[in-house]
């Protein structure tokens, strides 16, 4: 029997050496540290724009109380979920479709040991392989652009929220003509793979989720200037960073961003300079 294909999605964020490439570039970062903490991560670990200042950002707006538990939907390496757990005592599921992902987000997790407090599994967010009610909150950062089904995934995630669900979308939305988008970007090389939707569709389909969009916001500002540094100076896998120094840390998501992690960025940066994508957060609660 074959093993099954990988999806388009998986083929694109799968890099096979991942998890080398992300213990040396911790080690050039933070030479001699044997215990890291989710805090000296943020360089490596966080995949959306805006970096992790969106990260607290957006933690600011769920409302958490220790102990309430919370999905994170398309969770990547894992760096929003530890944050949560660690910063804001909640309990944390993450689920990704791409098995290396969870496979470093599981190790990232387990260094800076708050296995038990995160936790990541394997599985398509558009068929959630959770029971109904199963958590308090969710966010999903930067993952609808990789899913064209959008009224199946936000029915999904209401479905598995509680009541008084509250749950974050930040994505990068589309503002101008589609045809005008530049790529590669860093969620698709080609439009083919790139499912950009109005915050208007946004609206639409999670209404008809039952969802209410109760605020949205337009993170534009922050990401032009997080993007300038990325693509500017610092590159984790090439710039030590000296924690006493005081200076800025290392350009997030280029080390997952793989080899072609410049041109993504400085691509994604000049469709948002011009006006035809915005990242773009959205506050939901159930109704
Ligand atoms: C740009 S990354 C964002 C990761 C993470 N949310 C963060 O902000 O660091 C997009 C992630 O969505 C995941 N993804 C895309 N489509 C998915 C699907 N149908 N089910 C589960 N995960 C998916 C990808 O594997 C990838 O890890």
């Amino acid at each position: 029997m074959t093993a099954p294909q990988p999806s388009a999605v998986a083929r694109h964020y799968r890099q096979g050496d991942l998890r080398r490439k992300i213990d040396e570039a911790l080690d050039r970062l933070y030479p001699g540290h044997a215990t890291l903490t989710t805090d000296d991560l943020h360089g490596v670990d966080e995949f959306h724009t805006g970096g992790h200042a969106a990260t607290r950002e957006l933690t600011d707006h769920l409302e958490l109380k220790a102990g309430l538990r919370v999905l994170d939907v398309g969770s990547g390496l894992g760096g929003p979920a530890r944050h949560l757990a660690q910063h804001a005592g909640a309990d944390v599921t993450g689920v990704d479709l791409t098995e290396e992902y969870v496979d470093v987000a599981r190790w990232l997790t387990d260094r800076v040991g708050l296995t038990g407090r995160a936790r990541f599994e394997q599985g398509d967010v558009t068929a959630l392989p959770f029971a109904r009610a199963s958590f308090d909150r969710a966010w999903m950062l930067h993952v609808g652009m990789n899913i064209e089904d959008k009224a199946r995934l936000f029915t999904e995630i209401s479905r598995v929220l509680t009541g008084e669900g509250l749950f974050i979308v930040y994505d990068v939305m589309l503002l101008g003509d589609p045809a005008l988008v530049r790529y590669p970007l860093p969620w698709a090389s080609e439009p083919e793979h790139s499912f950009l939707a109005r915050p208007q569709e946004y609206r639409s389909l999670l209404r008809k989720a039952g969802f209410d969009v109760v605020a949205e916001h337009d993170h534009r500002l922050q990401a032009v200037q997080s993007l300038r540094n990325a693509g500017g100076g610092h590159h984790p896998t090439s710039t030590p960073h000296n924690p006493a120094s005081g200076d800025t840390p290392p350009a997030p998501i280029s080390v997952a961003m793989g080899s072609d992690a410049s041109t993504k960025i400085s691509k994604v940066l000049q469709n948002i300079e011009e006006d035809l994508l915005a990242p773009t957060e959205l506050i939901c609660r159930l109704r």
